[in-house]
């Protein structure tokens, strides 16, 4: 019962901060939302490359991860909004400057984590590990053009 109430609380008040997220939206939150993606995307990233290696036998949650992946890709091209160039952020100006680029870094890993999703679905570990590697790929090609080095 108590359980309940708390969990009813938090659920109550994360309503209350979508509902007053549009009037408080700022540069510094946009900041701090791409990087809890980003981190998100690294933490689904990291748990896979645990899986394909062999460092767990959690072998069953790959298919999780995979999905997981392939959402947040969706969710990439709208964690750059104008104007969130300044402030604590890695983002480099080109993301801005040359959204062509940009989007086409964006696409590579949308599809890169469309084809992992795929693979991991089928089971099949050879086209799973060949997937993920393009995955990786994706993820240091938009970081080497879009993301100051020294903040690794
Ligand atoms: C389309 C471009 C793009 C792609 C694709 C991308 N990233 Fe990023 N990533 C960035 C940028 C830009 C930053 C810097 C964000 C900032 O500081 O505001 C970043 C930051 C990060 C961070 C640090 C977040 C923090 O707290 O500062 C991690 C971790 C990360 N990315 C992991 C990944 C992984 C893993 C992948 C691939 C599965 C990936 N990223 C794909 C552009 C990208």
């Amino acid at each position: 019962m108590f359980m309940r109430k708390i969990a009813l609380a938090a659920v109550a008040a994360a309503a209350l901060t979508v509902s007053a997220a549009p009037a408080m939206a700022d540069d510094a939150g946009e900041i701090e939302y791409r990087k809890a993606v980003m981190e998100a995307i690294g933490g689904h990233t990291k748990a896979l490359f645990g899986i394909i290696n062999g460092r767990t036998g959690n072998n069953a949650h790959l298919a999780s991860h995979a999905a997981a992946l392939a959402d947040l890709s969706q969710t990439a091209a709208g964690i750059f909004p104008e104007g969130s160039d300044f402030g604590d952020t890695a983002a480099l100006p080109a993301i801005w400057e040359q959204p062509g680029e940009f989007e086409q870094a964006v696409k590579m890993f949308q599809d890169a984590a469309a084809t992992l999703n795929t693979a991991a679905q089928s089971g099949d570990m050879s086209a799973i590990g060949q997937a993920a590697g393009g995955l990786g790929k994706s993820c240091k090609n938009c970081h080497a053009g879009f993301r100051q080095k020294d903040n690794r």
